[in-house]
């Protein structure tokens, strides 16, 4: 393998730092140079086992600064950039939509004008851009995304990287800029901020606190496993048709309650409970303002002509899960300190 120097934006949240635990350990001829704001979801304790690892660097920066961005391209004359820092919670992007017009938009317009700008012989570099099944707004009961369903995002959030990817197309048709661009149903897994559905419910569970459902909880997500998520962008930067999209989804399609109801019933088991108890912490709240119905994902392109699949069951998957956030007390401690406090008994208040 070829020695490869590339830029990883937002490696230290959620996805990215399974992606970089990846590339370190699997790569190392390539030297992955990690670049994050580390904003309340990064956190350099998610790759502690990583981070003295001849082939890894951190740096702490702000996508949203051209300046910096532009000089950061210059000094490490990057092969590739994985793009995936962004502002990523669909509530906060209601309560407040520039701080991700900021970061999703105005961040990655950044880091192209830093690739075109630096990248003379295009025929060795790739711009990965890493995004949300989310931008193809909501399904009914039937039907699935594909990579040609028109874009109809209806959170400030998914409008903010829906509008990211169409930057990123169109720096490829008019720049030649080579990018790729993957759209990734929910993950879930180790090391997700507890403000996302699976983590916080396992949080509230293990505290003895209400476990709030929007709405009738009837809405639909296709949840992945994010280690199977990394594998795909791992997958698609090695055998890369420049320009393509890739759909990546788990073809596990769950009701938000059903899915609560089993995270409850492996709670029960885990904490040695009555069974039920968790389940009676369930409390209906007021729905999402524009609560996407459903999203499911057709990941037949990928599969087809790549050969990726997702590696776990659900079922599997979803104890792992449950098992790392109640073996990994003091992560979970020290993320929900502080601002997450202040944070959730807003969003309390308000309900
Ligand atoms: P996350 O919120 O856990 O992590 C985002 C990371 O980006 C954090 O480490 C944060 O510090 C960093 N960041 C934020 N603003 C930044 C800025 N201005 N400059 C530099 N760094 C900044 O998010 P995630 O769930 O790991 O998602 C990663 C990417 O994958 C995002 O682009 C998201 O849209 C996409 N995605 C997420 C999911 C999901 O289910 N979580 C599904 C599909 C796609
Ligand atoms: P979330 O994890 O925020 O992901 P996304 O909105 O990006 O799909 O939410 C997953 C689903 O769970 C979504 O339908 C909203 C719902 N949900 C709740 O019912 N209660 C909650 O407290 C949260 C955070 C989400």
């Amino acid at each position: 393998m070829n020695s490869k120097s590339i830029l990883v934006t937002g490696g230290a949240g959620f996805i990215g730092s399974h992606l970089v635990r990846l590339f370190v350990n699997k790569y190392p001829n390539y030297n992955i140079v990690n670049l994050d704001k580390l904003t309340y979801a990064g956190n350099l304790a998610n790759l502690t086992d990583i981070e003295n690892a001849p082939n890894y660097e951190f740096i702490k920066g702000d996508i949203v600064d051209a300046d910096f961005i532009h000089q950061l391209f210059q000094k490490y004359q990057f092969d590739a950039v994985i793009h995936l820092a962004a502002e990523s919670h669909v509530d906060r992007s209601i309560a407040s939509p520039m701080d991700f017009i900021m970061t999703n938009i105005v961040g990655t317009a950044n880091l192209l004008n830093a690739a075109k700008a630096t990248w003379t012989d295009l025929s060795s570099k790739l711009f990965y851009h890493v995004s949300t099944d989310e931008v193809y707004g909501s399904l009914g009961s039937e039907g699935m995304f594909e990579e040609t369903t028109s874009y109809d995002p209806r959170s400030p959030y998914s409008a903010s990287k829906a509008s990211s990817d169409h930057l990123v197309r169109a720096y490829f048709h008019t720049y030649g800029l080579p990018i790729v661009i993957s759209n990734c149903s929910n993950n879930y897994g180790s090391h997700q901020f507890p403000e996302k559905l699976i983590p916080l419910f396992i949080h509230n569970i293990k505290n003895n606190k209400s476990l709030p459902v929007y709405g009738k909880g009837e809405n639909i997500r296709d949840w992945l496993w994010v280690e199977d998520h990394a594998r795909a962008i791992d997958v698609i930067f090695h055998q890369v048709k420049i320009g393509e999209t890739y759909n990546i989804g788990g073809h596990n399609e769950w009701k938000n309650i059903d899915l609560i109801k089993v995270i409850c019933k492996v709670m029960d088991k885990k904490l040695n409970r009555e069974a039920g108890t968790s389940e009676k912490l369930i409390t209906y709240v007021k729905d999402r303002a524009g609560h996407d119905m459903r999203y499911a994902i057709d990941a037949s392109k990928l599969q087809n002509e790549l050969g990726w699949k997702p590696s776990l069951q659900f079922e599997e998957g979803i104890e792992k899960t449950i098992d790392w956030y109640l073996n990994n007390e003091e992560w979970l401690n020290n993320v929900t300190s502080g601002a997450y406090q202040n944070y959730y008994e807003q969003q309390y208040e308000k309900r």
